[in-house]
């Protein structure tokens, strides 16, 4: 009895490590393969903004970092992470439930202004990847 209990342990612990290992692989891409909208002024300013707030962690392109996810994982859609969780979790954080990254705390210094900016560059990037 004990050995079938430990062998259904040891298969639940092989199937979470393989979950982890998937979701941290997908956290980030390659930054040099993401194609870019085709930039008009509004977006090279919201590219602007986005680099000096929020590409220290979510990386140049959107791409993620060792400290924060790309927005090029479909988790960042916006049929599951609406514009409203992107002027949010700026402001207030986000408590870390998808990654294992920690958790995002308020981005000092940005505002609303910045984010109407930010926003529309995240999803002009998303779209140029294929993401809807
Ligand atoms: C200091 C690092 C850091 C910075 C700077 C940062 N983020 Fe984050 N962000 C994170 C991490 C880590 C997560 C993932 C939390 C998780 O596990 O779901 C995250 C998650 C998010 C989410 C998802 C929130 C949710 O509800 O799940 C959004 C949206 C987001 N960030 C937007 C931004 C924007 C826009 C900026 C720039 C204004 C920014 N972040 C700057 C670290 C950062």
């Amino acid at each position: 009895m004990f050995k079938y209990i430990l062998s259904a342990l040891i298969i639940v612990a092989i199937a979470l490590a393989w979950i982890q290992s998937d979701s941290q692989a997908s956290a980030t891409v390659d930054p040099t393969a993401v194609k870019l909208p085709k930039m008009t002024p509004a977006l090279n300013m919201g590219k602007t903004t986005y680099d000096a707030f929020c590409a220290v962690c979510h990386g140049k392109n959107t791409a993620g970092t060792d400290k924060g996810p790309t927005f090029l994982d479909r988790v960042y859609h916006p049929g599951h992470h609406g514009d409203v969780a992107f002027y949010v979790a700026p402001i207030k954080g986000a408590k870390a439930h998808h990654w294992k990254f920690g958790d995002m705390l308020p981005v000092e210094g940005v505002t609303d202004a910045h984010l109407k900016k930010i926003v529309p560059y995240i999803r002009a990037v998303q779209k140029a990847n294929g993401l809807f």
